[in-house]
């Protein structure tokens, strides 16, 4: 299904170029997506190289944006649910953090830093509660450090999974056994780039070269290899573009949502046959996150016949 819905207000969508989709065979399949808003935001911690405790933040801003990007899936025909945010919990927003959903299998997080524990808990209760409605299994909660889809990336046909700063390598063992899926294991090794999904983007599950954007850098000289050797097609990002978190990017097939800062990845994914939508969250970078950080992808079981099928043997 090709979505050709006009950009929404306050999004940038530049002109397809030469190499518009259709040309190069792109297409857009709808998402359904899960959300926090920022209601509760603030920096009143560090645990990532982004949180500055003397800049302020303007949370009305935050809502602002925020509600802009959410707009932005709707009108490019993405469904989107929200989680109630909870008081006390300013990173909630960052609701790829909560678990990851995998074959309508949902493994909830299990966060590093104290701070951000509770959520654990609050997403659990969604995946096990609404999250049925939506023919979800809940896995329960990982048993080691775990950031949900900060971290593992699903990649169509393997679990792209970052280490080095917050989710551990038997968290990452733990993830493909219950999910069901083979994992790469992927090391960080840049502070600014704590969490995978701001240092490599999934653009296409389809199988349509190049499947990933990723910024080498970020990347141990092993896992450099293994990126290149896995994936010669990909975008490589500038330092320009990865430090505005130009990476941490959501892509339908063709639509590729990320902030409207990386003008460099703009005119690459351009270049690709992508269509770049650029949101502004300069707000919500202020915590170390962007339009990925924001969003938690369901993805449903393959079939009507998969849903529910979760054995004993899958939860243990
Ligand atoms: N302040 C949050 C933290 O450090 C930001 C999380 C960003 N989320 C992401 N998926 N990269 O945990």
């Amino acid at each position: 299904m090709t979505l050709t819905t006009p950009p929404a207000a306050g999004t940038t969508e530049l002109p397809a170029t030469a190499t518009a989709p259709g040309t190069t065979g792109r297409s857009a399949t709808p998402r359904h997506f899960l959300m926090c808003p920022p209601t509760y935001f603030d920096v009143v911690y560090a645990i990532n190289p982004w949180m500055d405790l003397s800049v302020p933040v303007d949370r009305d801003r935050a809502v602002a944006q925020w509600e802009t990007l959410k707009a932005a899936y709707e009108s490019h025909g993405h469904r989107v649910d929200v989680i109630d945010p909870e008081p006390g919990l300013p990173d909630m927003v960052y609701a790829a953090n909560g678990g990851t959903v995998v074959g309508g299998k949902a493994l909830t997080a299990r966060f590093r830093f104290p701070e951000r524990q509770p959520e654990g808990a609050a997403y659990e209760a969604w995946f096990a509660l609404a999250g049925a409605e939506h023919g979800l299994t809940s896995l329960g909660q990982a048993s080691d450090d775990n950031e949900g889809e900060g971290d593992l990336l699903f990649a169509g046909d393997v679990l792209l999974a970052g280490t080095g700063f917050r989710t551990t390598r038997a968290a990452h063992e733990e993830a493909g056994r219950l999910l069901g899926v083979p994992v790469l294991t992927l090391e960080l090794v840049d502070p600014r780039f704590y969490h995978l999904d701001t240092a490599l983007a999934v653009l296409d599950t389809a199988g349509g070269a190049p499947t990933v954007a990723y910024y080498p850098d970020a990347f141990s000289p092993a896992s450099q290899e293994a990126l290149a050797e896995r994936y010669p097609d990909a975008i490589l990002a500038t330092e320009a573009d990865a430090a505005v978190l130009g990476l941490n990017a959501v892509s339908d097939g063709l639509h590729v949502f990320l902030t409207d800062r990386a003008t460099g990845m703009h005119a690459q994914l351009r270049e690709h046959g992508y269509v770049p939508v650029g949101i502004d969250l300069s707000e919500l970078l202020k915590g170390g996150g962007s339009v990925k950080c924001c969003t938690l992808e369901l993805r449903p079981a393959a079939g009507p016949t998969a849903v529910g099928h979760t054995t004993k043997e899958d939860r243990a």
